[in-house]
């Protein structure tokens, strides 16, 4: 276990926060959702309610270890003074002077945000120099930045090995959740594996392979397991470098696998393309599976139904084309039916956050995580740099 904030007597203390502020923006730079700013929330409000200052830093974007203006944070800064009903005072250096001199003036209650920590080379290089600078503004290190815990950097890592270190709410949260259904899940416990690459999930299949009672798999990267059982299929995606792993797993899963029994198939890759549902043994060499088909679905509803622990990565279908989003619909409706029934569903992070915000069932899941590659790494089994540096209890 890991010592959180709440471990801390913070009046008078300055609180170095880490977050995960990297929202998607658009052209004008303007912030098109603002999950991950209101979802820090808990923790910045709490630090402040108990007599701390804050100074916070986040990267956004990639912005390759130099000033970017686009990638600047004070859209973000303008949004979170928004949330938090304060103003939000942001500078535009990092760990120079002037962030120290604006560090350093904080009285309690008062919100500093600091430049997007990637302008500066030696972020992503972890260096200590960087580190040492960082701590230099806080009394006590916070990482509440769950997205950005996969990744060892100055900010994220480094810093923790200077200042006493805690974690945010957010963070813990998505520890319990996550980290708690991997390790100690309510049975039967589900996973549903899906998307295009198969390539990016495999050591998440292998690690999850030996825990879950049924481990669901639907969306692209089901085809690679039907040619790896002699099926044809026509011009689904194929990934034959997995081949050999796909034959593998078949032969490990013990009953536990579940691959789609029908597809929704297409002749082009495109919303209006001509399409009909075979029977996965029956995709004709012209056309593409680009959904789960009904049987399927009533299939993986009945499993999803019956579980207290589900976890979801990845989309059934193409769900950003309405004609083949009815699989990905149905499956986040039948675990927002299971959530209902008393099992804990997790939404794990990138696509299937996604449809199931689309699909408006975000509220009727039981945790939508906020980290895409971070929430992958937890269900691979890896432990996180971000949460490995922080003080145990
Ligand atoms: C994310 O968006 O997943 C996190 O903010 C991490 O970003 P990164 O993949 O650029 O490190």
């Amino acid at each position: 276990m890991k010592q959180t904030i709440r471990d801390i007597d913070w009046q008078g203390k300055r609180a170095l926060v880490r977050v995960d502020f990297n929202v998607p923006l658009d052209d004008q730079q303007q912030i098109t959702d603002d999950t991950r700013i209101t979802a820090a929330v808990p923790t910045i409000q709490y630090l402040l309610d108990h007599g701390a200052s804050v100074v916070l830093m986040s990267h956004l974007g990639r912005p390759k270890n130099k000033v970017v203006d686009k990638l600047r944070l004070d859209p973000v800064a303008r949004r979170l003074g928004e949330v938090l009903g304060r103003e939000v005072r942001k500078v535009n250096e990092i760990t120079d002077a002037e962030a120290e001199q604006a560090a350093q003036s904080l009285q309690p209650g008062q919100v500093l945000l600091l430049e997007n920590t990637r302008f500066d080379a030696r972020e992503e290089a972890n260096d200590d120099t960087m580190a040492q600078e960082l701590a230099k503004l806080g009394d006590v290190y916070v990482n509440d930045a769950f997205g950005a815990a996969h990744r060892a950097h100055a900010s994220t890592e480094g810093v923790a090995r200077h200042l006493p270190a805690v974690s945010g709410f957010l963070m813990e949260k998505e520890l319990e959740y996550i980290g708690g259904a991997v390790e100690n899940p309510q049975r039967p416990f589900v996973a549903i594996l899906g998307g295009a690459k198969i390539k990016d999930k495999i050591p998440v299949i292998e690690n999850l392979l030996p825990k879950v009672d049924k481990l669901i798999i639907g969306g692209g990267m089901a085809y690679t397991f039907y040619k790896a059982q002699g099926y044809e299929i026509g011009q689904s995606l194929l990934d034959e470098a997995s081949l050999d792993f796909c034959k593998r797993v078949l032969g490990d899963a013990q009953g536990k696998l579940e691959l789609p029994v029908d597809c929704v198939v297409a002749k082009e890759f495109s919303n209006d393309a001509e399409r009909k549902t075979v029977k996965i043994s029956e995709i004709p060499a012209d056309y593409q599976g680009l959904d789960i088909g009904p049987e399927t679905v009533a299939r993986f509803s009945q499993i999803i139904q019956s579980a207290k622990t589900v976890v979801w990565n990845g989309p059934m279908g193409v769900f950003e084309m309405p004609n083949f989003a009815t699989g990905t619909r149905a499956i986040a409706e039948a675990l927002a039916r299971a959530t209902e029934a008393g099992a804990t569903t997790i939404i794990g992070g990138g696509d299937s956050v996604a449809a199931v915000e689309q699909m408006g069932l975000a509220d009727r899941m039981a945790h939508i995580s906020t980290g895409g590659g971070a929430s992958l790494e937890l269900l691979e089994g890896k432990e996180l740099p971000g949460v490995a540096a922080l003080n145990d209890k």
